[in-house]
């Protein structure tokens, strides 16, 4: 069995590009491989959350995890700051890592432009966590975006330099991995872009049904096709996007024939795309309820999943030191 990593930055709830685009993924490998599922927590601090907003999106992601399906007893899920060793292995790797290629990191470039005011070495060195993630259970397979990539060649040319470094074969080269199928990018309610958490544009997998309804309702649009079989602008073509992966074949070809035929009306797809979207995450949203309340289940499930991760990673950390020279006296 190969081993993979995954995780998410916990800054804000799941929403349905995130499950689409990444853990419906999960699911699927969760049993054919050795799976790692984290909650990114390191991460998250470099946008600064309070510390009652912290803990609470922790809490949200796992809740999200396992209300999606992903399984305690078959996958490791644990939370990254429960794995001190990945902070460990974080500063080793800094040490060979160095400031021009972080700086040319595209999300390091977009990041500075985003939040200048905030502009932290935690940025610069995000890859370098992202790597330690990584390598500390000698992962082979990432599941991971489009938007990652550049991430997951970086934590290669880490992995790489550790190993010509010190003479050594230790890490192996991690590849993304999609189950060779075509990632599915969902697109937000606002005409254009990806849907993604801190652009406003998203549908959370833990929405009431009002809230999916007004979104969906929202939704940029534009006045209609005016001749037969017109090419879709943007705007029309995510809310298709969209309706590909929660609607049924019968629902897409009827709303997709009325905008060839220019017969559409806007307000009905999108009151189908609601009703079709409500249906497909009720059952989610029932279960992230239920979850939510349950602490002690919560607290089992992170415990048995740091004990597992501790596993891999402490071996991981105590082989890197012997190779650097570290020796106890
Ligand atoms: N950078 C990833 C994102 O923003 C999250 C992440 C952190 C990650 N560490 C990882 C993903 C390790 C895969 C493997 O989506």
């Amino acid at each position: 069995m190969e081993t993979v990593v995954s995780g998410i930055r916990s800054t804000g709830n799941l929403h349905l590009g995130n499950y689409f685009g990444a853990l419906k993924n999960f699911l699927k490998m969760q049993h054919e491989n050795n799976c790692y599922f984290f909650i990114a927590d390191y991460h998250s601090l470099t946008t600064h959350p309070t510390p009652a907003d912290l803990h609470q999106n922790v809490k949200q992601v796992l809740v999200e995890y396992l209300a999606a399906g992903l399984d305690p007893d078959v996958a490791t899920i644990y939370v990254q700051s429960d794995l001190p060793e990945t902070a460990e292995l974080y500063l080793l790797l800094n040490m060979n890592a160095y400031i021009g290629e972080l700086e040319r990191c595209t999300s390091f470039k977009d990041k500075i432009r985003k939040q200048e005011n905030n502009i932290n070495a935690g940025l610069l060195t995000y890859p370098v966590l992202m790597a330690a993630d990584i390598i500390i259970h000698k992962a082979t397979k990432v599941p991971v975006g489009k938007d990652q990539e550049q991430h997951l060649e970086m934590t290669r040319t880490f992995a790489n330099r550790f190993n010509r470094m010190y003479n050594v074969e230790y890490f192996s080269e991690p590849v993304a991995y999609n189950f060779g199928e075509q990632l599915v990018k969902i697109p937000g309610l606002d005409g254009s872009g990806k849907m993604g958490k801190s652009e406003g544009n998203g549908i959370y997998l833990a929405d009431a049904p009002e809230v999916i309804r007004k979104k969906v309702m929202k939704a940029v649009t534009d006045s209609g096709p005016t001749q037969q079989n017109q090419e879709m602008p943007e705007a029309i073509k995510n809310l298709f996007t969209i309706m590909d992966v929660v609607s049924t074949p019968d629902t897409i070809n009827f709303f997709k024939d009325q905008y060839n035929t220019c017969s559409v009306r806007y307000g009905d797809l999108k009151k189908q795309l609601a009703e079709d979207i409500i249906l497909f995450t009720a059952p989610l949203r029932e279960r992230i309820i239920d979850l939510s309340s349950n602490n002690e289940y919560l607290r089992k499930v992170v415990k048995q999943g740091a004990e597992k991760a501790h596993e891999s990673a402490s071996k991981t950390v105590r082989e890197v030191r012997e190779i650097i020279g570290y020796k106890s006296f």
